[in-house]
């Protein structure tokens, strides 16, 4: 198939196009490299030795969006794009309904007019707020504490109002919980600008000497060992997640939000121990206070993703880990 996808070229986009890619789509990135490098492109088409199409645009750009998926015979799309970091959406709260509200919305309008009816949408676990216990399922109620998170509930709803309007949309929400590493390659990967706000970048970071140590915000919670406990899932997992996806909305329509987690979880101790390991390296750190917002426990319930799907995740994270300091180790990235 013809697939769009939205934000290809950021960090769970660009797994995501080999994965798509390698099972024999034909992949076209729309992205305006807000949140990426260009050279994302030349990468995947390096792992994949063959040229990729990307246009480079605004998915508030309805017109441009609408040329891009006419002239490339899109079938479905898949929409990575948006904004994520959750403290800039307390800061720039319009920014953030601009580009992932409004963006869709132009995108479900292009769509619509090209009679494009078949879309993946980038959800997020966040969706829970704070959750009052793990695992979670898809029925849990939902809530946001910032933003971002609000953000990403307006377009579970607009998903869900699109689908009862018309029986003809096949639309499938994918709440990510917490994707790590990288390709095995080590060509793509997390990267993220300026000092991490995520656990595994930071501490990545760390491992590597461009930071002194890693604070670990809080030894007090109700788990194991006092640290946060969070679903973390290898991102060639979540990509293959897309994959099995896609195959959903081409055999059945209307809507559905699905959980792409691991269903266990791993404390903040826990993953540092094992990011050593794989790294070689020792990785200071200090406890320090509990990060406001965080919860002690987060984790999935996945047995959704694999009735509907037919998906589970297969990776350990030591594959993570290893697969996550290839990359930090890319030179010129
Ligand atoms: P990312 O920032 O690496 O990738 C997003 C891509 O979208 C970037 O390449 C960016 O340049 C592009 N983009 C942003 N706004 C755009 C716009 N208006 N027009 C065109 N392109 C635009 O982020 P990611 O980690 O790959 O996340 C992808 C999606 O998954 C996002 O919607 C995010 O909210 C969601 N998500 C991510 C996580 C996570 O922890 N990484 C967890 C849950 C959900
Ligand atoms: C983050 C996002 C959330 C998103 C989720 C999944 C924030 C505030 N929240 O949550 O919206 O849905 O990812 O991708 O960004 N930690 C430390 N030290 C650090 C960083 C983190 O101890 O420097 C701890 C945290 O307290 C937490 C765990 O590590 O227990 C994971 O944190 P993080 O990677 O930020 O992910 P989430 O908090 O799950």
């Amino acid at each position: 198939m013809k697939i769009l996808l939205t934000g290809g070229a950021g960090y769970i986009g660009s797994h995501a196009a080999v994965v798509l890619s390698q099972a024999g789509h034909e992949v076209i990135i729309f992205d305006n490299f807000s949140n990426s490098s260009r050279s994302v492109i030349s990468r995947l088409e390096n792992i994949l030795n063959k040229k990729i199409v990307c246009i480079e645009g605004n998915i508030c750009d309805f017109a441009l969006l609408e040329n891009a998926i006419q002239k490339n015979q899109i079938e479905a799309v898949i929409h990575f794009a948006g904004l994520k970091a959750v403290g800039e959406s307390n800061a720039k709260p319009l920014e953030y309904y601009a580009n992932n509200v409004q963006g869709t919305i132009s995108l479900l309008q292009a769509m619509q007019a090209t009679g494009v009816k078949k879309i993946i949408f980038s959800s997020s676990a966040t969706v829970y707020g704070a959750p009052k216990y793990s695992p979670i399922d898809e029925e849990y109620p939902l809530s946001a504490t910032n933003p971002y998170g609000r953000s990403k509930i307006f377009i579970e709803k607009i998903l869900q109002d699109l689908a009862i309007s018309d029986q003809s949309w096949s639309i499938v929400c994918l709440r990510y919980f917490n994707p790590v590493g990288a390709h095995e390659s080590g060509l793509i990967g997390e990267d993220p600008e300026g000092i991490p706000n995520n656990l595994m970048p930071y501490l990545a970071q760390v491992a590597i000497g461009k930071l002194a140590k890693v604070y670990v915000f809080g030894d007090d919670y109700q788990t194991l060992d006092g640290t946060g406990v969070r679903d973390y899932i290898h991102v060639m997992d979540l990509a293959e997640g897309h994959l099995a996806a896609l195959a959903y909305a081409c055999r059945q329509t209307g809507f559905e939000a699905i959980n792409l987690g691991t269903g266990k979880g791993s404390s903040v101790l826990e993953i540092i121990k094992g990011f050593e390991v794989a790294s070689k390296k020792t990785i200071p750190y200090e406890i320090v206070g509990r990060r406001f917002g965080d919860v002690a426990v987060c984790f999935a319930k996945a047995d959704l993703a694999k009735k509907k799907l037919g998906w589970s995740a297969k990776r350990d994270l030591s594959d993570a880990f290893k697969s996550a300091w290839k990359w930090q180790n890319l030179e010129g990235k």
